[in-house]
């Protein structure tokens, strides 16, 4: 029996909040691969992004998953958000443990990054961050589908209602 909780999901989907308070009700540990990634390398997102590259950045993400797989038990890990992007990452995830798919309308997650400056990948105007919300949202929806083993629809719930629903489903094997 796979015993972590994994969370996966767009940029302010809030994995990492639900992800802690998750870890606390269920006596998990809490993980956050983005910050094992800065923690390793040093570097924020922001300068791994501008000195290594996109690709670099989503090998370090691969790499990570392949070592947790083998090492971690009894936690919560939240990952970013484009980490379900590859397909071979998806099969990491789903090896790793249950995994939540937190979903948000791009409403939400605009009204939620305003003024964020730590996402390379939402940087610019106000419109030029709308249009990258809304096709990396199209883009990522089906891996998001395909990658979980459960949706949660997170706009209109609170951090609590999040939590009951994800414990209220079986841990896959
Ligand atoms: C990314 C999401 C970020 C971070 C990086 C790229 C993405 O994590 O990994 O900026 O491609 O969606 P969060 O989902 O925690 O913001």
């Amino acid at each position: 029996m796979a015993d972590n909780y994994v969370l996966i999901g767009f940029m302010g989907a809030g994995k990492t909040s639900i992800g802690k308070l998750l870890a606390k009700r269920s006596g998990k540990t809490f993980l956050d691969t983005d910050e094992m990634i800065v923690k390793q390398m040093n570097l924020s997102i922001n300068e791994i992004f501008s000195v290594y590259g996109e690709e670099y950045f989503r090998d370090l993400e691969t790499n990570l998953l392949k070592v947790l797989c083998n090492s971690v038990h009894d936690s919560v890990i939240s990952v970013g958000g484009g980490t379900p992007i590859r397909e071979e990452n998806r099969t990491y995830l789903k090896k790793l443990g249950t995994v939540i798919y937190l979903s948000v309308t791009e409403n939400t997650v605009i009204k939620r990054l305003k003024g964020d400056k730590t996402r390379p990948l939402l940087q610019g105007t106000k419109e030029e961050v709308r249009d990258k919300v809304s096709k990396l949202l199209n883009e990522r929806e089906s891996k998001y589908v395909a990658g979980s083993h459960h949706i949660v629809k997170v706009d209109r719930m609170n951090k609590e209602e999040i939590i009951e629903k994800i414990m209220s489903f079986d841990q896959e094997d």
